[in-house]
């Protein structure tokens, strides 16, 4: 599925120009280049996310038959239907006619999509019912290239989470996803009803280069980042009845915590909190220990982890639970859409405490998210005004990684390739190097 002109070429030399990736010498950093080059970002769509899975939407979005979610691969518009069957399908959102985006809903239920162009109709399974021959205007030979909508070349679901990529080239969707998993397992493994996105996603654009927005999970900039809201956090710690109950992100620094890099760019940290029964699954702790033993529930409810698919997603069991979507807009704008996901059937406390942690934490009036968009922003300001070809951004930690899974990620069957101090950059490195790694192929095909 190439659909693209040649934008201009990049050479092999130009990618080992923005990535100084020799961490026997103490060494990682990154090019300014790779955030604002046009020519750059017209690369990374077609040999990143035109060429890798990307998380699409949650199967609660899509629950029944004729339901529908529009999404977007890189800046391609996707949708996902189930057909009458229930079966799940991915489209191009694409008018065959003459390319109009077929639906501008979000999400919604139709057994048949009309055009409002020309009045084209697709049904879910994408099939095209106009008649073209009623008035006999259409040649045969129009009439024999077929006019479906244009399908993904895969869709898949890895418990109830839908990825889709427009390649085919593409190993299966837990071949991709490899140790990685373990971070949508631990969320699907919260009920065995299963999981829910609920209503109310937040959706907001940002001049920062979508790489830019995919890294917010160092803990090291939490301190700095959001010193408001710690000071908040202690605030309300001191009070007996407080407006919003916050997991204690106070004490994080002391805490024990650690982050995983995973194949194909992927990681995760964590770090344990405190008052873990202060968070929703908190509330279901006897009900979760039981079930899974006191190591596994310990990293349910009281370790906060947030994991990054590569290129394009956060899943983040933090204050409250959520997807964050990265998508890709130009070199130098991305749009973010942000999810909350809860387990079906959970107590109506815990339901009321995730939303309020949600908002609190996520919302556009939100305390914490609005400080890392601010930054975002102006890092993106400083790399355009910058005449310093690298960046230092990437090395802390450089030489305290090691190989494999700590002990405390042993004792759950986390399989990772490395591990580091979660107040490290390391975790960073290994999407870089999947990025080089990609774009390099792109450039030899
Ligand atoms: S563009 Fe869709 S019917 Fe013409
Ligand atoms: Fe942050």
């Amino acid at each position: 599925m190439d659909q693209h002109y040649e934008p201009e070429l990049l050479t092999p030399a130009d990618l080992d120009d923005m990535l100084i990736d020799l961490p026997e010498e103490g060494r990682f950093e990154v090019g300014r280049r790779m955030f604002e080059d046009p020519a750059v970002f017209d690369l990374e769509m077609r040999h990143i996310f035109e060429s890798t899975w990307i998380y699409v939407c949650h199967e609660s979005q899509v629950p029944d038959p004729h339901d529908y979610f529009a999404g977007r691969i890189g800046l391609n518009k996707v949708l996902i239907t189930r057909n009458g069957e229930g079966e799940l399908k991915g489209f191009l959102n694409s008018c065959t006619h003459r390319g109009l985006q077929l639906t501008t809903a979000k999400k919604g239920n139709k057994k048949n999509f009309m055009c409002p162009f020309h009045g084209w109709v697709f049904n879910s399974d994408g099939v095209c019912a106009v008649d073209s021959h009623a008035d006999g205007a259409y040649s045969d030979s129009f009439d024999q290239q077929g006019h479906n909508l244009v399908s993904v070349a895969k869709l898949e679901s890895y418990r109830g989470f839908v990825f889709a990529s427009l390649s085919a080239d593409v190993p299966t969707l837990t071949e991709f996803l490899g140790g990685a998993a373990i971070a949508l397992d631990m969320f699907a493994d919260q009920s065995e009803e299963g999981l829910e996105v609920l209503k109310g996603e937040i959706r907001y654009s940002s001049r920062a280069n979508w790489k830019t927005q995919l890294e917010n999970i160092d803990g090291y900039h939490f301190f700095p980042t959001h010193m408001s809201y710690i000071g908040l956090i202690q605030k309300r710690m001191e009070e007996d009845n407080p407006t919003v109950q916050t997991i204690d992100a106070t004490a994080m620094a002391s805490m024990p915590g650690g982050a995983y890099e995973f194949e194909n760019g992927h990681c995760m940290n964590w770090t344990f909190m405190p008052n873990g029964d202060e968070r929703p699954l908190g509330f279901q702790r006897e009900q979760i220990e039981k079930q899974f033993g006191a190591e596994k529930s310990r990293w349910m409810i009281d370790h906060v982890r947030n994991a990054i698919i590569y290129p394009s997603v956060l899943f983040m069991d933090q204050s409250s639970s959520t997807i964050r979507l990265v998508h890709p807009v130009s070199a130098t704008e991305s749009l973010i859409e942000i999810y909350c996901l809860a387990p079906k059937g959970e107590p109506a406390e815990a339901r009321e405490r995730r939303i309020r942690q949600y908002e609190d934490f996520l919302g556009p009036a939100g305390l914490a998210t609005t400080d890392d968009q601010s930054l975002f922003e102006a890092c993106q300001r400083g790399v355009m005004s910058s005449q310093i070809p690298m960046m230092h951004g990437y090395g802390r930690g450089v030489e305290r990684i090691k190989p494999g899974t700590d002990s405390a990620g042993k004792a759950v069957g986390i399989d990772a390739m490395t591990h580091s101090d979660i107040n490290d950059e390391a975790m960073i490195h290994g999407s870089y190097r999947v990025w080089k790694e990609m774009m390099a192929k792109g450039l030899a095909s």
